[in-house]
C-alpha cells in the first residue's frame, strides 16, 4: 500500500476524550523502548512523525495519526516501565486497558516484541489478556537489525513456541526492523487487507 498522507491528529489522556470517527485505526503497544514510535514513523516514511526515544517512557498519550485521509495509526504508551512511580505507572496501565477494551475503531492490535530478547513473562501475560477478552491482534518482532539472523530465528521462535502453549492457532506475525525498513511492506499490506474487507 502507498502511504500518500500522514498527518499527526491528536494526543489524549482519556480514551473517551479520542476523536469520534468511525474510521479503523491500528494501535502499537509493547513494553517501553521496544520500537512502537519508531515503527509508526518507519510505515509512514516520516522521520518525525511520532516522538521517540532513547529512554524508555516517552509516550505517555494516546496519539492519532490520519493516514490516507481514511484510517489511522495510534501510537500508545509502552507497559512495564516502573521508573516514573506507581501513580504513573497505573495511571498508564489504566489508560492502555481502557483503550484496547472500549475504544471500538479499534481493529488490530500490534503487539511488539523486542527480538533481542527471550520470552518476557509480561509480554505472554498482555497476550493472554487480549485472548480472553477476545481483542484481535497481531505481532512484530522488533529490532531484527540488532542480532544475526540465526540468533533471530531461535528467539522467534522461541516465542512462537511459548504462545503455542496458549493459543490452538498462532495469530499473524511479523519481523521488523526500523532501522532497515524491514517488514514494512508486509506490515502496510496486512493493514490493507483489513481495510477491505
Ligand atoms: P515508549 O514510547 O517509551 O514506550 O517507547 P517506544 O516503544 O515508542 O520506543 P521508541 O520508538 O521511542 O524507540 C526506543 C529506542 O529504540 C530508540 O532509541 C529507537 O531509535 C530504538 N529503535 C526502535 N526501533 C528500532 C529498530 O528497529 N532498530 C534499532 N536498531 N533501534 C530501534
Ligand atoms: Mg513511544
Amino acid at each position: 500500500m502507498k502511504i500518500t498522507s500522514a498527518e499527526f491528529v491528536i494526543s489524549n489522556s482519556r480514551v473517551d476524550m479520542c476523536p469520534q470517527t468511525g474510521l479503523p485505526e491500528y494501535a502499537f503497544i509493547g513494553r517501553s523502548n521496544v520500537g512502537k514510535s519508531s515503527l509508526i514513523n518507519m510505515l509512514t516514511n516520516h522521520s518525525k512523525l511520532a516522538m521517540t526515544s532513547s529512554t524508555p517512557g516517552k509516550t505517555l498519550l494516546v496519539n492519532h495519526f490520519l493516514i490516507n485521509k481514511e484510517w489511522y495509526l495510534v501510537d500508545l504508551p509502552g507497559y512495564g516501565y516502573a521508573q516514573r512511580g506507581k501513580v504513573m505507572m497505573e495511571k498508564i496501565k489504566k489508560l492502555i486497558e481502557s483503550y484496547v477494551l472500549e475504544r471500538e475503531e479499534m481493529t488490530c492490535l500490534f503487539v511488539l516484541i523486542d527480538s533481542r530478547l527471550e520470552p518476557q513473562k509480561i509480554d505472554l501475560a498482555f497476550i493472554e489478556w487480549l485472548g480472553e477478552n477476545g481483542v484481535p491482534f497481531a505481532i512484530v518482532f522488533t529490532k531484527a537489525d540488532k542480532l544475526n539472523g540465526s540468533k533471530l530465528k531461535a528467539n522467534v521462535n522461541a516465542f512462537l513456541e511459548k504462545l503455542k502453549e496458549q493459543w490452538e492457532e498462532l495469530p499473524p506475525y511479523f519481523i521488523s526492523s526500523s532501522e532497515k525498513k524491514t517488514g514494512r511492506d508486509e506490515i502496510l499490506n496486512y493493514i490493507e487487507e483489513i481495510n477491505k474487507s
